[in-house]
């Protein structure tokens, strides 16, 4: 029998991180990743109501969930993943965060990285945020709406991507991504029933970050 395409992304996928799980946190740190995420992050946080919700969708080892609780420790953190090697250095960082094992792709299956019980998300995020995950492997047509779904109305979904340029070109050939760009999807979350799409700075100071990465922030409609 034929896999479905997407279960066979998926496991593609799974496959490049649990065997770069290890690896992962210290190139990051090379790339200076997480002083760009604490500030990207840290801005989108303004609109996080005390003990509200924040979801990170394909959250890895967490460096987003990291950045959430170290301003916010009021907020309630939930964090999806693929790749069981991610969520294991995630659990072991943020142990506080409730970890979900599951594709984002899909809107069942899921099951909590604890205990491996069926498990589910809400639908009243108050901020979304996916860092080299959504932009990269999700079919933005079918979950970008999703996404817009899981969160409350009035709040927001923020998407740090990696650039269309020469060298992601060639990173996403070994970690099995095509980079869409910004525009591509800006574009994307417009379609999707997003407001208020914009495009922010990652500033010169973390570079290399800034230049393999972009951040968008984009609003679902209030009520
Ligand atoms: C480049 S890493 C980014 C991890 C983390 N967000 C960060 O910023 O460091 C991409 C992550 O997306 C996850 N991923 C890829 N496809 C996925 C899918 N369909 N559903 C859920 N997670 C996925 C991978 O397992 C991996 O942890």
């Amino acid at each position: 029998m034929r896999e479905d395409p997407v279960e066979k992304k998926a496991s593609m996928s799974q496959r490049v991180y649990d065997r770069m799980a290890d690896s992962y946190d210290p190139l990051m740190t090379m790339y200076r990743y997480a002083p760009a995420v604490r500030e990207i992050v840290g801005n989108a946080l303004d609109r996080v109501p005390h003990q509200g919700k924040v979801l990170d969708m394909g959250c890895g080892t967490g460096f987003a969930l990291e950045a959430v609780a170290a301003r916010r420790p009021d907020v309630e953190l939930t964090g999806l993943d693929l790749t069981p090697g991610m969520l294991d250095i995630c659990r072991n960082k943020i142990p506080t965060a409730k970890l979900i094992l599951g594709d984002f792709n899909k809107v069942d299956g899921y099951r909590a990285f604890s205990n491996g019980e069926p498990a589910g998300l809400d639908e009243d995020y108050d901020l979304i945020i996916s860092t080299g995950a959504v932009s990269e492997y999700a079919d933005l047509e079918a979950t970008l709406p999703l996404l817009r779904d899981h969160l409350r109305p009035g709040g927001t979904f923020l998407n740090i991507g990696i650039g269309r340029n020469p060298v992601n070109l060639i990173s996403g050939m070994l970690w099995r991504f095509r980079p869409r760009g910004s525009r591509d999807f800006m574009t994307a979350c417009e379609r999707a029933g997003f407001q208020k799409v914009t495009r922010q700075t990652i500033r010169w100071r973390w570079f290399p970050t800034n230049v393999l990465k972009y951040a968008v922030s984009a609003r679902k409609p209030d009520a």
